[in-house]
C-alpha cells in the first residue's frame, strides 16, 4: 500500500482503539492508506495481529498491541510504545467503546451500567491523558473520539450508553479547550448505525430491529465502517486544522429530523 501523493496523514503517528473489528479495523486500512502510521489496539490479539498483517504485507508501516482502555497504566504503556516505536503521537482515534442489550432503565444491572461507563467513558479519559501527555511533548497532535448520534439525542432502552456517549462529548469539548494552546485539536465523530459486530448482533436477534433502525434515518441504511472513519481521519488531518471541540456527525441525516 503506497499512499497517493499529498495523503492526507501521511508520515504521522496514529494510535487507534477499537481497532479489532468494525469502525476501528475500518478506520486502520483508511489512515493507512492515507499514509498514516498505525499502532493497532484492543483486547482480541488474533485479530489485531491479522489486520496488522494484512496492512503491512500492503507496504503499510503497523503495529499492534493489546489494550484494555479502562485501565489506565495499560494505556499509558500502550503510549509509550507508540512513542519509544515511532518518536512520536500525532493523532489518535478514541474508538473503543460497547453497547448493551437494549433494556428498560429500571431493569439494567448496576455492572451493567459500569461496564458501559468503565469502557466508554474511563476508557476515553485514560486515553486522552496519557496521549495528550504524549503530544504536549512534541508540539501537538489530534484526537477524535467515538460518540455516537446517542450523544446527541436519546432513544430508549440504552440509557446507560446515551450517558456515556453524552460524556464523551463533554470530554472532547473540555479537552479541546484546555489545550488549543498547545496545538492539540479534539473532536468527536457521532456515528449513525453503522454496520459493526455490535450492530450485527442487535439485528440478529430480531429483524424488526433491522427494519425500525432504518426507518428512522433519511439514508435509510447503516453505515459502511469506512464512511464512518474517513471522517476520523479527515478530523485526524492538518485539513481540518481550525476544527476543534466539534462533534461531527456521521448519521445519514438522522439527527437533522
Ligand atoms: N455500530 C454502530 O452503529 C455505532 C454507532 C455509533 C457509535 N458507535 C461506536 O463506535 C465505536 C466502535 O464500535 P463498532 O460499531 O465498530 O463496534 P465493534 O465492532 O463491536 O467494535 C468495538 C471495538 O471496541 C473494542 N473494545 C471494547 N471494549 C474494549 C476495552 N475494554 N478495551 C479495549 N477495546 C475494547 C473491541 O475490541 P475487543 O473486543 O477486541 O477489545 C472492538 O474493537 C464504539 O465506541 C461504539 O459505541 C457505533
Amino acid at each position: 500500500m503506497t499512499a497517493p501523493e499529498g495523503a492526507a496523514l501521511a508520515g504521522r503517528v496514529a494510535l487507534i482503539t477499537g481497532a479489532s473489528s468494525g469502525i476501528g479495523a475500518a478506520a486502520a486500512r483508511v489512515f493507512a492508506r492515507q499514509g498514516a502510521v498505525v499502532v493497532l489496539t484492543a483486547r482480541r490479539e488474533d485479530k489485531l495481529r491479522d489486520l496488522a498483517d494484512e496492512l503491512r504485507a500492503e507496504g503499510a508501516e503497523a503495529s499492534h498491541r493489546t489494550l484494555d482502555v479502562r485501565d489506565t497504566e495499560e494505556v499509558r504503556r500502550t503510549v509509550e510504545f507508540a512513542v519509544e516505536r515511532y518518536g512520536r503521537l500525532d493523532a489518535a482515534f478514541n474508538n473503543a467503546g460497547v453497547a448493551l442489550p437494549r433494556t428498560p432503565m429500571h431493569l439494567i444491572d448496576d455492572a451493567d451500567y459500569e461496564r458501559v461507563t468503565e469502557t466508554n467513558v474511563r476508557g476515553v479519559w485514560n486515553c486522552l491523558r496519557h496521549e495528550i501527555t504524549a503530544m504536549l511533548e512534541t508540539g501537538g497532535g489530534s484526537i477524535v473520539n467515538t460518540s455516537s448520534v446517542g450523544g446527541l439525542v436519546a432513544s430508549s432502552t440504552a440509557a446507560p450508553y446515551i450517558a456515556s456517549k453524552h460524556a464523551v462529548i463533554g470530554l472532547t469539548k473540555a479537552a479541546a479547550v484546555e489545550y488549543a494552546p498547545h496545538r492539540i485539536r479534539v473532536n468527536a465523530i457521532a456515528p449513525g448505525l453503522t454496520r459493526s459486530e455490535m450492530i450485527d448482533d442487535w439485528f440478529a436477534k430480531s429483524p424488526e430491529n433491522e427494519a425500525r433502525a432504518y426507518r428512522s434515518a433519511p439514508q435509510a441504511r447503516a453505515a459502511d465502517p469506512a464512511e464512518v472513519a474517513e471522517a476520523a481521519a479527515w478530523l485526524c488531518s492538518d485539513r481540518a486544522s481550525f476544527v476543534t471541540g466539534a462533534t461531527l456527525t456521521v448519521d445519514g441525516g438522522r439527527t437533522a429530523w
